[in-house]
């Protein structure tokens, strides 16, 4: 049984909305509501814990409250605080979960055939699978003035994506262990776990400013 967790109680700094980047509508409904949406859709996610903005509880579970089974909990002050408080309520709440996928709300619009993709691979005993896709640009590592300091080859970079999956007590495992990281995938590879990848899918694309949201409303019109 697979369980979904969406961080979804980040400010949107860098998109400059009013309210949580999360409740930001388009096409009539909330980016939150969409990617519980494109997760339940893919017809392999038993229930989603949404970890929502502690002063935005309330309006987050109304305005997902057509969607079940999702369970709707207040998030943390970080992203990994958010995943953690999600998976522990998964835990609870679903405490026969073998899978379970992160994947974040800005990223709306993830087609559920990404979220099979990556299920099937963790299914198939994969322990941790990121869905990923080549690297467009050239990219350089610079030093703390700006300097470049070396190019990797850009043939053995990938852009990261989710949902991630991870077999449950591989991500349970690793965020006893864990800080901070950006991906889930990356505190999994700092308990020794390989991390397998998986082709992304360009519409799986993260909102992250107002160019990725306009981007989002011309190319997901409906
Ligand atoms: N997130 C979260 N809890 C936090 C911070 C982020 O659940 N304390 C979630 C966001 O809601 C988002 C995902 O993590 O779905 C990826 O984060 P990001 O795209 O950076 O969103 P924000 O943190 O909201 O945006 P910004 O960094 O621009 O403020
Ligand atoms: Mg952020």
């Amino acid at each position: 049984m697979t369980v979904a967790l969406v961080p979804a109680a980040g400010r949107g700094e860098r998109l400059g909305s009013a309210g949580p980047k999360a409740m930001v509508s388009l096409h009539g409904l909330p980016l939150v509501a969409h990617a519980v949406r494109g997760l339940l859709d893919a017809g392999c996610v038993r229930h989603v814990v949404v970890a929502a903005p502690s002063d935005h509880l309330a309006e987050m579970t109304a305005a997902l409250s057509s969607f079940e089974p999702v369970t709707v909990v207040p998030g943390g002050a970080d992203r990994t605080a958010s995943v953690r408080l999600a998976l522990l309520a998964a835990l609870d709440h679903v405490p026969d979960a073998k899978i379970v996928l992160v994947h974040d709300a800005a990223r709306a619009f993830t087609p559920p055939a990404l979220v099979r993709s990556v299920t099937e691979a963790v299914a198939a005993g994969a322990p941790a699978v990121v869905p990923v896709l080549p690297v467009a640009d050239t990219v350089k590592r610079v030093d703390a003035d700006g300097v470049v300091v070396d190019t990797p080859s850009r043939a053995d970079l990938r852009a990261v994506q989710t949902p991630q999956g991870f077999a449950i007590d591989v991500l349970r495992r690793a965020y006893e262990a864990a800080d901070v990281a950006t991906d889930d995938a990356g505190l999994v590879e700092r308990i020794g776990v390989p991390v397998h990848t998986v082709p992304g899918d360009v519409a799986a694309m993260k909102i992250t400013t107002p160019f990725d949201l306009a981007v989002a409303e011309a190319v997901f019109a409906r």
